[in-house]
């Protein structure tokens, strides 16, 4: 369960102020898929960036299952990401000089996974790569990179996964298998799914759309039934 209440951030851009997130209020219950929307700027990536505890806010609070983000120090705000938090960006983010598998281990190694070599093997099967365990990042195509990222997002069975347009550099029918991925992983896991995108298609897929403008939440809409 994720709480936030009254969340702000403001930023001095060349001497003006800036307000980029005005008293954002909002509670996610465990396993729900939120996709949040908005026009270029609205504040999508910069409100991820504060859930995930990488940012502090100039005022308000992100509470994860009891624990506000505010009361943890650096180091323990990088234990919680590490143990209960994945991220799946645009740009995929994996480390280039490590194999896909290694690529998977290195959150499982981080953690104390005393079965990290069997753990990202098997994770790496799941999202259909098991032939490319041993392939560089650059050996892979855009759609291979963004399914290891995944693989390496459910590593460990995080509690929240944050994906930032995760299908923005990707066309749309390898867009569609990494969102199946990502789907399939998230009903299995149970994890809370928040997920940016600019697709309303893929939007129309979560139990809940939350839509931003200007730092604000303009509308907050949940799916009635879920099939
Ligand atoms: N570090 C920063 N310094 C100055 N302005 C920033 C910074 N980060 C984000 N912004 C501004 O904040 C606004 C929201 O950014 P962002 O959260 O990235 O929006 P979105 O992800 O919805 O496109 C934008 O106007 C952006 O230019
Ligand atoms: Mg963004």
């Amino acid at each position: 369960m994720i709480e936030i209440s009254q969340l702000t951030m403001r930023l001095s851009s060349g001497g003006t102020p800036l307000t980029i997130l005005d008293g954002i209020n909002l509670q996610i219950p465990a396993k729900q898929f939120v996709a949040i929307v908005g026009p270029s700027g609205s504040g999508k990536s910069t409100l991820l960036g504060l859930i995930a505890g990488l940012d502090r806010p100039t005022s308000g609070s992100v509470t994860f299952n009891g624990t506000s983000l505010s009361d943890l120090s650096e180091d323990d705000l990088a234990r919680l990401r590490r143990n209960k938090v994945g991220m799946i960006f645009q740009s995929f983010h994996l480390i280039p000089t490590l194999t896909a598998a290694e690529n998977v281990q290195v959150p499982l190694e981080l953690r104390g996974d005393s079965e990290a070599t069997d753990q990202a093997r098997r994770l790496l099967d799941a999202v259909g790569l098991a032939e490319r365990q041993h392939h560089y990042p650059v050996q892979l195509s855009g759609g291979e990179q963004q399914r290891v990222a995944v693989a390496r997002a459910y590593a460990g069975s995080p509690t929240l996964l944050l994906a930032d347009e995760p299908t923005g550099n990707l066309d749309s029918a390898t867009g569609r298998r990494v969102i199946d991925l990502l789907l399939r992983l998230h009903r299995e896991q149970e994890s809370i799914l928040i997920l940016v995108t600019h697709d309303p298609a893929l939007a129309s897929l979560a139990d809940r759309v939350i839509s931003l403008r200007d730092g604000h939440i303009v509308e907050d809409k949940l799916r009635e039934s879920r099939d």
